[in-house]
């Protein structure tokens, strides 16, 4: 018998799946960058499962869209206007909150001698010492209360370095190092620490290359995922934003209480290589 293939390409949409039952009444979570793909996906996802979720974003008209579409979830959404650079107010808007998603990115793609320094500072500060000030303002309360989750939404560039990208597998090398020492400290006080590693997400920014690379390649879009994006990728499709935040969701799961100190990966096999 020959297992069903999917089609390269061919979205899977996480709707067409069971969604787990996780029942989150009375959390509060707090996820950043919650405007964009991942993290507006996390954001209804932990509503929709009872969280009251603070979402903090820079993009005041995508908070707006998701607070619109959140109308009607078991949990509020409350959106945070914030920028994640101004570190003390990040570390404030974290207190008091139960479930904790890093979220928050940016990238840009460009050879180390032409990176500029100054992007390279931003993107380690979004990406690598805002999750740490979140964390640091978080744990408080976690510790006293005795649970907490704190999910790290990082990278198979977590994992693996890609050409190009030294400011983003910089910061997601040291996010995985922090979330493990989170975990470590966390153990006693019943706080988990997790990193969740997607390779290619349908988001936006990603939609966006896939047209880029196919008129820079000259290429149909189906031929620029498979021969370019999902190269190193077993499973040639994309991973759904809704898949992203399942995992996140299941990382809160009482079922999860166990798994600490380490990383899921959703990158269809890239690091099995
Ligand atoms: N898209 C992918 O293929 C992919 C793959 C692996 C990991 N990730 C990671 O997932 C996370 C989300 O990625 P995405 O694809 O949803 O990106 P996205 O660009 O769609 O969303 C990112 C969000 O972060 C916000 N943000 C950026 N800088 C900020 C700042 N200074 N202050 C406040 N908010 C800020 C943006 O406004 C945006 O809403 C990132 O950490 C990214 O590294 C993405």
């Amino acid at each position: 018998m020959t297992a069903p293939t999917t089609p390269p390409g061919t979205p899977v949409p996480a709707a067409a799946a069971s969604p787990l039952s996780v029942d989150l009444c009375g959390r509060t979570a707090l996820v950043t960058g919650a405007a964009g793909g991942i993290g507006r996906a996390c954001t209804l996802r932990l509503a929709a499962a009872g969280a009251k979720v603070r979402a903090v974003d820079r993009d005041a008209e995508g908070l707006a869209a998701l607070a619109a579409d959140s109308e009607g979830l078991a949990g509020a959404v409350e959106p945070y206007l914030l920028d994640l650079t101004d570190l003390d107010a990040a570390e404030a808007a974290a207190a008091g909150t139960d479930i904790l998603v890093n979220n928050a990115g940016l990238q840009l793609v460009r050879p180390i001698e032409d990176f500029p320094p100054d992007v390279f500072h931003t993107v380690l500060t979004v990406m690598l010492e805002a999750p740490f000030r979140l964390i640091r303002g978080a744990l408080p309360h976690m510790y006293a209360q005795g649970w907490g989750r704190v999910v790290n939404i990082s990278s198979v560039h977590g994992l693996r370095a890609s050409a190009y990208k030294s400011a983003y597998v910089a910061a997601k090398h040291g996010l995985e190092g922090l979330s493990k020492t989170a975990a470590l400290e966390g153990a006693a006080h019943g706080v988990t620490s997790v990193c969740v590693n997607p390779g290619y997400v349908r988001t936006p920014l990603v939609e966006k290359q896939i047209a880029d690379q196919a008129a820079a390649h000259d290429l149909p879009e189906d031929r620029v995922l498979t021969e370019v994006l999902l190269k190193d990728s077993a499973i040639k499709r994309l991973v759904e934003p809704e898949e992203v935040a399942e995992a996140a969701l299941y990382l809160c799961s009482p079922q999860a209480s166990f798994i600490t100190g380490t990383s899921l990966t959703l990158d269809g096999g890239w690091t099995a290589h």
